[in-house]
């Protein structure tokens, strides 16, 4: 998935959360005022500094008793009851791996942080599993791996299109003209009407200022015209 990524100019950074023992979260409810976890170890603020920095996220478990890994899930809850405000709207991604079952169970358990969070979750052509008991393993599973890069490939898509929309009308043209040189692209006159359909005033309105649910269905009501634009076609690769 990062080779993906990174085959779409999208920079990917692979964090372990290592072996050591995680503090889980007390509900002191302290991160309410300071924005920060309480247990101050070097993981939780490692963890919260790059997520702060990334433009999307994503989370992966091996999956234990059709769940994600305890620890992680420990540290999950630390990060998102303390952050939520700043990971809000960033598309966000879960990845199981298994050697047989629970898959499906433990992917939906680490949605769950997205969901509900206003985190657009990118998806690919199956849910997002790969397969493997011992280390290497999951390298042999051809189908979980080319779900992983089509799961690449659609979060370098989501990122570019978010890029688009997170411009403001007065400079959102010369930026879509950027992307599209980049992309070896070149914008006819009817590519430029679709841009300008699916960015109508009444859904800059919702757009900006973020912050309200209304931003999240402009955003789905801005991916619809991708039929019709060449910058929000599939990036070559996808589903293949
Ligand atoms: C405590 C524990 C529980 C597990 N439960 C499951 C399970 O419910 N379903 C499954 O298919 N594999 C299960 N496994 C196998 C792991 O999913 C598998 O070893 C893991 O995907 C390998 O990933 P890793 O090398 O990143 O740990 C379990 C493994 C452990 C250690």
């Amino acid at each position: 998935m990062a080779k993906a990524l990174e085959a779409n100019g999208a920079e990917a950074e692979i964090v372990s959360i290592g072996t050591k023992a995680v503090q889980g979260c007390i509900a002191c409810n302290k991160c309410a005022e300071t924005g920060r976890c309480v247990f101050n170890d070097d993981l939780y603020n490692t963890i919260w500094e790059k997520a702060k920095d990334a433009d999307g996220i994503v989370v992966g478990s091996p999956v234990y008793y059709a769940g994600p890994n305890g620890s992680l899930c420990a540290l999950l809850d630390r990060l998102f009851y303390s952050a939520s405000s700043f990971l809000r709207y960033k598309p966000a991604a879960a990845v199981a791996v298994c050697r047989r079952g629970g898959a499906c169970a433990a992917f939906d358990r680490l949605n769950k942080y997205f969901t509900i969070n206003c985190m657009p979750v990118v998806n690919s052509q199956y849910w997002n599993s790969v397969h493997g008991l011992k280390p290497g393993e999951a390298s042999q599973d051809a189908e979980g791996l080319q779900t992983m890069r089509t799961l690449g490939n659609d979060m370098a898509w989501i990122l570019r299109s978010g890029n688009v929309m997170a411009i403001p009308k007065a400079s959102r043209v010369t930026h879509v003209e950027d992307i599209a040189k980049s992309l070896d692209l070149v914008l006819t006159e009817e590519d430029m009407k679709a841009i300008d359909q699916a960015f109508p005033p009444p859904i800059h309105k919702y757009i900006w200022p973020v912050g309200s649910s209304w931003e999240t269905t402009a955003i789905s009501v801005s991916f619809r015209p991708r039929r019709h634009c060449p910058l929000f076609r599939p990036l070559s690769g996808r589903c293949g």
